[in-house]
């Protein structure tokens, strides 16, 4: 059996100290060129030092950790551990015990004490990603938190005074978040002493150029691209995509063509289809204005179970879907008996 006074550190977070870079982020580095990222970056310069709340919206994949992280290496809490948490990846008694720790018997399973990761933040920075994915009861709980400056682990009696400075994300608009009633106004308000919104790539696509020539450059993979430089049609192409996962998605398409694009320059039949053909005029051509979803769908999985001659399992198979729920959709349409039974398979 565990001693009753120790304490085990938090298991499922991210921790960086003074000296640690972000293991994903090269560095560190922020690369731009555009007047909409000199705006972003001049304000966080300005915000850094000081210890007011920032709240950092954007879409997925547009640098919004980087952004956090930026945060606290630049302002005077440096020396002190950032620790992330990703709010929407943890249920919520979870990811309460998780923030601020439980003590030893709290609920089954806590067989010794543990210090949350806002205790662990203490003189640092605490960094709630997905922050729009937290559920009512630790909304209130935070917002305790932010006003006392103080905590009480799960089950525990006696508050903990913590130091934090707060940074906060997400890919939700917020603001309507609270106007639906699903966060808290007075937490809204607390979290979002400044706010900052990181630009989609497409609304920056200045920043491409440079970007691509960053991540042909590093990674894991930069042996492999050995140096390689990407001609202008391919250059102007990777301008032209809208990148809906944003830098992400741009990091992911570089390593791919570090890792699989032959010949001495990177060009246009190296990139992916999606990008040399973003043309969505395809599927644009094929809708008709007249047919609700419920009845496309009907239709698709009638001709299916016509296509496999009746087989519910192939059907099933095929549509990607279980044979439970195949047998749930035909019960809606009213044809369960047609096809209770079904005729020999086509292939065999
Ligand atoms: N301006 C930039 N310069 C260099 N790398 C960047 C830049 N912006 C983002 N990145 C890189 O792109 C990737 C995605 O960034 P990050 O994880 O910060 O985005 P995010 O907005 O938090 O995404 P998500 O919403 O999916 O969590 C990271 O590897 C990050 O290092
Ligand atoms: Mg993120």
């Amino acid at each position: 059996m565990s001693d009753s006074n120790q304490i085990l550190p938090p298991s499922d977070f991210q921790i960086l100290g003074a000296s640690q870079t972000h293991p994903m982020l090269n560095q560190n580095q922020i690369i731009y060129k555009s007047e909409a990222m000199h705006q972003v970056m001049g304000m966080l310069d300005r915000v850094a030092p000081s210890k007011a709340t920032v709240l950092i919206l954007g879409e997925s994949g547009t640098g919004k950790e980087l952004l956090a992280h930026a945060i606290h290496q630049r302002g005077n809490r440096s020396h002190k551990p950032f620790v992330a948490i990703n709010c929407g990846a943890l249920r919520e008694t979870l990811l309460e015990s998780e923030l601020f720790g439980h003590e030893k018997g709290a609920f089954t399973g806590a067989y010794s004490r543990k210090v949350g990761l806002a205790e662990v933040a203490n003189g640092g920075t605490l960094f709630l990603d997905e922050i729009g994915e937290m559920s009512p009861g630790i909304q209130s709980k935070l917002l305790r938190f932010l006003q006392e400056g103080e905590i009480y682990r799960v089950g525990g009696k006696e508050p903990i005074k913590v130091d934090i400075r707060l940074v906060s994300a997400t890919n939700k608009e917020l603001d309507k978040e609270v106007i639906a009633g699903n966060f808290r106004e007075d937490l809204f308000y607390r979290v979002n002493t400044i706010m900052l919104s990181a630009p989609p790539l497409r609304r920056r696509r200045e920043d491409v150029p440079l970007l691509v020539q960053h991540f042909l450059n590093t990674g894991e993979n930069v042996h492999l691209n050995r140096g390689r430089r990407i001609d202008d049609e391919a250059l102007a192409a990777l301008t032209k995509y809208d990148w809906p996962g944003n830098i992400r998605e741009l990091q992911n398409v570089c390593e791919r063509l570090q890792i699989l694009a032959d010949g001495e320059t990177i060009a246009m039949s190296d990139l992916p289809q999606q990008i040399v053909e973003p043309d969505q005029k395809v599927i644009l051509d094929d809708y008709d204005a007249t047919m609700p979803l419920h009845e496309f769908e009907k239709r698709y999985i009638l001709k299916a179970l016509n296509y496999f001659d009746g087989n519910k399992t192939q059907a099933a198979n095929a549509l990607g879907i279980t044979i439970k729920t195949l047998y749930n959709k035909l019960h809606e349409y009213g044809e369960f008996e047609k096809y209770a039974v079904h005729s020999r398979p086509k292939s065999s």
